[in-house]
């Protein structure tokens, strides 16, 4: 199926100069960025988009560190684009993140783990119109 997810370079990323890496991987694939911009987010958006963790411990670590830094946020399209980009980018746990994935290959903390993915099709469209 066709869809479109959003795709966010965490500033661990940004600061290791991995978006072009990252960039790459995904057109290496297939598919098509058709937005993407970069930002510095407020806490008010961060803590919107990770809404569903707000009850979670590491809740108040994982907005300080993606508030107020820099991000790159896309729009990113392509078949079945959801579940092929979420397993490109591998497990957040980095001891089981296989090698490979973009995690896999650069993340070594559960926290600062480079790329954020949605992970279905109602994520996606409510991350999209958060963020553009
Ligand atoms: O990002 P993903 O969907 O793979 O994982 P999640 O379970 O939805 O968690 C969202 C983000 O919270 C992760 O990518 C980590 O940055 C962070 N996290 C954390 O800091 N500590 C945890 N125990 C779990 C997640
Ligand atoms: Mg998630």
């Amino acid at each position: 199926m066709l869809e479109k997810t959003y795709i966010m370079v965490k500033p661990d990323g940004v600061k290791r100069g991995l978006v072009g890496e990252i960039i790459r991987r995904i057109e290496a694939k297939g598919y098509k960025i058709v937005d993407l911009r970069l930002m510095r987010p407020n806490r008010e958006l961060v803590e919107k988009h990770y809404d569903v963790h707000k009850d979670k411990p590491f809740f108040g670590e994982l907005v300080d560190f993606i508030s107020d830094s820099e991000v790159v946020g896309m729009v990113v399209e392509g078949e079945d684009v959801i579940t092929v980009l979420r397993n490109m980018i591998g497990d957040k746990n980095p001891a089981i993140a296989a090698s490979g994935t973009i995690r896999g290959d650069y993340a070594n903390s559960l926290t600062k783990n480079i790329i954020h993915g949605s992970d279905s099709a109602e994520t996606a469209e409510r991350e999209i119109s958060i963020w553009f």
